[in-house]
């Protein structure tokens, strides 16, 4: 597996519904790529020392979507890195903008049934807690993919390894940079 010769200049930003592997396959892109990697939600955890969790519970939504949008934003002044946003984060038509402007977004579209399977072994997000995760993640697709389908990049994850999809990415990469050479 081979880096993008040119080598990627921007940071690449990862999109994409909970449970469909951005950390993990953000972590194994970024070192392929020989590129830093940054988590959203734990840079965020960082800056408010505190859990996901705990932020909604104690101040809301809301206020976790701000604290998303202003790290995301300090993030994409960063050098070029690998990020991997939280799945709710695209949707801010702010950061939307930002990532456009400063990153190459891809979009990681995997099965529902399969990360409903992942979400479901680990009750750790707020937006799925005690809820059918499979029923919050369609609702979720319906409203979040037409805005996920204006990133730069999709690569269908399917059932497969995280080491597999990472290797679409590349080869998605490569042919883009070819194509903005
Ligand atoms: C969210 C996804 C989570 C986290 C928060 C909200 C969402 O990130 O940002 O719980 O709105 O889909 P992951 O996509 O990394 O699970």
């Amino acid at each position: 597996m081979t880096a993008p010769n040119p080598p990627v200049r921007k940071t690449i930003a990862l999109v994409g519904l909970m449970g469909v592997g951005k950390s993990s396959i953000g972590r194994r892109l970024a070192s392929a790529l020989h590129m830093p990697f940054r988590d959203a939600d734990l840079e965020i955890e960082i800056a408010a020392g505190q859990s996901i969790a705990d932020i909604f519970t104690q101040f809301g939504e809301p206020f976790f979507r701000d604290g998303e949008r202003r790290v995301i934003a300090r993030l994409l002044d960063e050098t070029p890195h690998v990020l991997a946003t939280g799945g709710g984060a695209f949707m801010d038509e702010n950061t939307r903008r930002l990532i456009r402007e400063k990153a190459i977004s891809v979009w990681l579209k995997g099965d529902l049934t399969v990360l409903a399977g992942r979400v479901g072994r680990r009750d750790v997000r707020p937006l799925t807690s005690g809820k059918d995760p499979l029923a919050v993640l369609q609702a979720q697709a319906k409203v979040r993919y037409p805005q996920f389908a204006a990133a730069d990049i999709v690569v269908e994850t399917g059932d497969t390894t995280h080491q597999i999809t990472v290797e679409a990415v590349l080869i998605a990469l490569k042919s883009r940079l070819k194509e903005t050479a």
